[in-house]
């Protein structure tokens, strides 16, 4: 059996973010040969181009945990109907300096949950144009607009209600098969 690590990326950095509760869901309901790894974004500073000829530690950091990992799962909140500048800033650091964008040939999912009526769909097609231009083969199918209720999903991820919780496991199979389909293709070096 190939076990695959995926690094997630949770897009908000608020401490009782539902986002990362839903990331912990999905590490929970996901095949047993798939590991995970956080990426954390909140210690980078602002990227310029100017940090290109030496990368700060955070940075290379940042880039490093990209290039160990087979996979990317993002988990993210909408923010003004895109995704928050805190995952977009650490995207501008990974893709770059010129010629080193660590995301190209990354097998990426795209998820994320609000208590609004859309569920960061628009956040969403924003991340995946943003995804497509780095060369990261994404997962189309399914999508996963997940709707925030009070209950929904615990601090540990646990999630109450069962209809959603077969969706995520069938949302982690999906992602589990498209990392062994686009390495298959691509294969690389960790
Ligand atoms: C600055 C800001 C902008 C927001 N914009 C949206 C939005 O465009 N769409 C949406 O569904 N929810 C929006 N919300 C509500 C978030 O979905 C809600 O705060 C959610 O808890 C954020 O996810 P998190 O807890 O993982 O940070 C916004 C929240 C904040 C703080």
């Amino acid at each position: 059996m190939t076990t695959y690590k995926v690094g997630y990326f949770v897009g908000s950095l608020a401490t009782a973010s539902i986002n990362r509760m839903l990331s912990k869901a999905l590490i929970r309901m996901s095949p047993p040969d798939l590991e995970f790894v956080e990426i954390p974004i909140k210690d980078l500073p602002v990227y310029s181009y100017d940090y290109d000829a030496d990368y700060p530690a955070a940075g290379r950091a940042l880039k490093d945990a990209i290039a160990s990992i087979d996979a990317v799962l993002f988990v993210t909140p909408e923010y003004n109907r895109s995704i928050p500048g805190g995952l977009k800033n650490a995207i501008d650091w990974a893709s770059r300096p010129p010629g080193q964008n660590s995301f190209a040939d990354k097998p990426c999912a795209v998820i994320g949950i609000s208590p609004g009526r859309i569920g960061t769909a628009i956040a969403q097609q924003h991340l995946r144009s943003v995804l497509g231009y780095l060369n990261a083969p994404q997962m189309n199918a399914p999508e996963a607009y997940i709707n925030y209720q009070p209950g929904l999903i615990t601090d540990t991820g646990e999630v109450a209600d069962q209809s959603t919780a077969q969706f995520l496991q069938r949302f982690m199979n999906e992602f589990r098969t498209f990392i062994t389909q686009v390495l298959t293709v691509l294969p690389h070096e960790r």
